[in-house]
Order: structure tokens, then C-alpha cells, then sequence
């Protein structure tokens, strides 16, 4: 459990660097495994759910470990082909090692993954595209068994919603595939481009990535790989949210801002003024911001579901009406109830939720719902007067490398402790 304890009404100054995904970093941990081969990652965030992944690589005979901002990763040794419920449990991604196992081994045995709560997270499209490839997907109480009688065969898969994760795992699977694979409807994000890259540099034949048509033609894998995770642009919007809302003057360097332009595009309605070169952002704010237009989410290139909390959180004081349609995840407006607790003024109904901006919030204690909602409500509390106390169950730290350090060096104040499970703080 994470105390965090932030006195509000501070603005926000300085330089920051944006931190590696986690988005990426996890799925090309996971892709490490299809072939024995030796793999160095940089620019690796320090993140709750990226141990927890290295966890998983160690037990399946890996080697995994951790030095500064790199992790590297020899899957020479790999000697298992299961994952226990106890590591699963831990992280939605881990479903992506259904993939590259089935890859590598030709049977993979997992149990149904974990992750934050946002609504109901079926993997039904993951397991359909693995038996368009001819593997035998068997779903046995909370188990996944996963078995390639003989050769997966490359085929076409048109993916009825472009899921991330089941781009990602239909990616990993194809490499071991015969012939081609053409997936169809494929997911955009830059992590599933971020991931490409990887694979190439793997020795994969893969291309279309960004695009909505991926082709997957060939494997000759390489011994080593050297791979730069690409910037967050979630952890990107949530700090330009925190400015935005509290006001001041903030630059993030190491930010694409190609990658999260209709997040700019919002904050700049929202009266922010914002200039961005290829690789940083610079925002400035009043702090008095009045309502940007309707933000819909959508896939990539649409608004991101994961910067809507933030958002939100910087709309709690606009002027004016801020409407939300939140078209991915079902359950992903629990910030919204906490917000009120501040004093802010929403209603929900659906998947619509409006936000009537008012004059001030106030501080007030919290409780973080899931890893968005968590780095949202510390947003809201930036902005708010008086002390807030945010109860949190170690959601941000899967998500947020040093949030407190970079907050508190923009001149937030901001700290946050950490207490043992059932101990005291
Ligand atoms: C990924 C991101 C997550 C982000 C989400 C949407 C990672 C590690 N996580 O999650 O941060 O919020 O994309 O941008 O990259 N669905 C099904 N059946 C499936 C798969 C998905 O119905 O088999 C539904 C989901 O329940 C959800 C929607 O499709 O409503 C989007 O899910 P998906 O794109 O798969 O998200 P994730 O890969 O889980």
C-alpha cells in the first residue's frame, strides 16, 4: 500500500523527461522468449509490473534481470511452458506470453490474466486469432491450454475489434507460423509499432504495423538484440494534465508528440497554449482552463482511454461543460466518484459523463480505484486547496516511474510513503 500526501494549489515549472512505456516494454519482454536468444532493453521504466514480468521470465528457466534503466534478458535457457495463476494474476500483459511461448514451444499452459479492473477484459479475440493459425485453444476452468499440433499455418485473421492485445499476441504466434499471416483491423498504437521494431530486429519479416494491416512472412532469428523502449505517451499526457491543471510552465523532453496529438489537441481548447517539436512538448497554463469539445475515446488515433482520467481531472475546474464518452473500457469512470469528493460536480450516465467545471476543489482523502484513476485523482489533488491523503493499492507504481521525484521537481508538494501490507506506515 502507497500513502500519497499533497498539499494543492502549487503550479508546476521545469523540465521533465518523459519515461520509457510501459505499453511497449511489456509485450517485447514477452516477445523475448521466441526464440533462445539474448536480448538488451533500454530506456526500461522502473514499474511495478515490469518486475513482475521479469518474475515470469525467471520462472520459465530465463535469465531476466535488472541494471539502471536497462534489463536484459537471455532466453537461452528457457525450460517451461506454463505460467502460474499467482504471476498471472498480477498483470493484464501477461496474456501476451501465450503467444511466444506457443511460438517457441508449441504448447503454452496459462491461467486467464489479471490486470486493472476497468469492466469485463475477455481474451476471447486473443484465442480466436490463435486458432485461425490451427492451434488447438483449450479453456479449462480459470486455465488456458494452448497446443500447435505440428506447424501453425499462416492464414488471414480479421480482427472483429482492433484489440491491442490481441494484435500483439497474433503477432508473437505468427513468427512460428508456416506461410503468411495478413492480420486485418489490427490495432495502430505506436507500442504495437514499438514492437515491430523489436521483432525485425529479432530477424521476423513483419511489417504494416501502425497501420491497420499487418503481415507476418518468416522468421530467421538472430543471438542478440538491442532495443530502445519507446516514450510513454500516457505518462506524457498525465503530466501535461497536472500543469494544465494547476497552471504553470512545463517541457517534457523525450516525448513523441505525434503519439498523443489528440490529448494536445484538447488541452489546447482547453486554452493551454502548447508548442511541440518532434521529440518535446512545451505547455504553458493559466490554470483557468474553460471546457474543450467532447472527447470521445477511441483506438489509436482516437483519444486513449488511458489519458481520460487525466483529462477529467484537469476539466474538474474549466469553465463551462466537459463532456466524456468513454467507448472502450465499461467501468472506467470510478475517478469520477472521488472527484466529487474534492467538490467537483459530475454526473454520469452510461458511458457518458459531464463534468460542470467549479470555482475551487478541495482537498480530501482518497482512494485510488485502478492505475489511471490513481495518477488522475493525484492530478485533481495538485489542483485542489488543502492537503489530500490518496489511499493506493500500489496501482500508480505499475504505471508511473518516479511520479512523486519528477512532480516534486516541478515544484508539487508532493510525497508519497510506502506501507507494508497490514503494517504500519
Ligand atoms: C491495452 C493497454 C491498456 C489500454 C488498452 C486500450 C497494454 C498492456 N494495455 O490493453 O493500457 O487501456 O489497450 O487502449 O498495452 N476485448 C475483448 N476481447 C478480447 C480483447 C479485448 O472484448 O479478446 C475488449 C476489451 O474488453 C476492451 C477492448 O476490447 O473493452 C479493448 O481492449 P484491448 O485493446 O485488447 O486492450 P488491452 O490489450 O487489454
Amino acid at each position: 500500500m502507497t500513502i500519497w500526501h499533497i498539499n494543492g494549489g502549487n503550479t508546476l515549472h521545469g523540465s521533465v523527461a518523459v519515461q520509457g512505456a510501459k505499453n511497449a516494454v511489456l509485450p517485447i519482454m514477452a516477445a523475448s522468449v521466441l526464440a533462445p536468444c539474448e536480448t538488451e532493453l533500454r530506456n526500461v521504466p522502473e514499474l511495478r509490473d515490469v518486475n513482475t514480468t521479469l518474475r515470469i521470465l525467471r520462472h520459465l528457466g530465463c535469465t531476466a534481470e535488472r541494471g539502471g534503466d536497462a534489463v536484459y534478458i537471455d532466453s537461452r535457457g528457457m525450460s517451461r511452458n506454463d505460467i502460474p495463476h499467482s504471476l498471472m494474476r498480477e498483470l493484464r500483459s501477461s496474456v501476451i506470453f501465450l503467444g511466444a511461448i506457443l511460438a517457441r514451444c508449441g504448447e503454452a499452459r496459462l491461467s486467464m490474466p489479471g490486470g486493472c479492473e476497468l469492466g469485463p477484459r475477455p481474451v476471447d479475440l486473443h484465442l480466436e486469432a490463435l486458432r485461425a493459425l490451427g492451434a488447438d485453444v483449450r479453456e479449462r476452468g480459470g486455465d488456458i491450454v494452448c497446443r500447435a499440433e505440428g506447424a501453425l499455418t499462416g492464414t488471414r485473421i480479421v480482427l472483429p475489434f482492433p484489440s491491442v492485445g490481441a494484435t500483439e499476441n497474433v503477432m508473437l504466434a505468427a513468427c512460428a507460423a508456416e506461410g503468411e499471416t495478413v492480420v486485418c483491423n489490427a490495432a495502430r498504437e505506436p507500442e504495437i509499432v514499438d514492437l515491430q521494431r523489436y521483432l525485425q530486429n529479432l530477424g521476423a519479416a513483419i511489417t504494416g504495423a501502425g497501420t491497420a494491416t499487418i503481415t507476418v512472412g518468416g522468421f530467421r532469428p538472430r543471438r542478440a538484440v538491442e532495443h530502445r523502449i519507446l516514450s510513454d505517451r500516457i505518462a506524457a499526457a498525465t503530466l501535461l494534465c497536472a500543469c494544465a491543471a494547476t497552471g504553470g510552465e512545463m517541457e517534457l523532453t523525450d516525448a513523441h508528440p505525434a503519439h498523443f496529438l489528440t490529448v494536445l489537441d484538447s488541452l489546447s481548447e482547453a486554452g493551454c497554449d502548447i508548442m511541440t517539436t518532434s521529440s518535446s512538448v512545451r505547455l504553458r497554463s493559466t490554470g483557468r482552463l474553460i471546457a474543450p469539445k467532447p472527447v470521445v475515446t477511441r483506438p489509436y488515433p482516437g483519444f486513449p482511454t488511458d489519458a481520460q482520467p487525466p483529462l477529467m481531472a484537469a476539466c474538474l475546474k474549466a469553465r463551462g461543460t466537459t463532456v466524456f464518452t468513454e467507448n472502450i473500457f465499461t467501468n472506467r469512470y470510478r475517478h469520477a466518484e472521488e472527484f466529487r469528493r474534492l467538490g467537483a460536480n459530475v454526473s454520469i450516465e452510461g458511458r457518458v459523463a459531464y463534468i460542470s467545471g467549479v470555482e475551487k476543489l478541495t482537498g480530501a482523502p482518497l482512494t485510488a480505484s485502478d492505475l489511471r484513476a490513481g495518477a488522475a485523482m493525484l492530478v485533481a489533488a495538485l489542483s485542489a486547496e488543502g492537503h489530500t491523503e490518496l489511499l493506493d493499492d500500489d496501482y500508480i507504481c505499475r504505471g508511473y516511474d518516479g511520479f512523486d521525484r519528477r512532480l516534486a521537481a516541478l515544484g508539487a508538494d508532493i510525497r508519497c510513503e510506502t506501507q507494508a501490507k497490514g503494517g504500519p506506515v
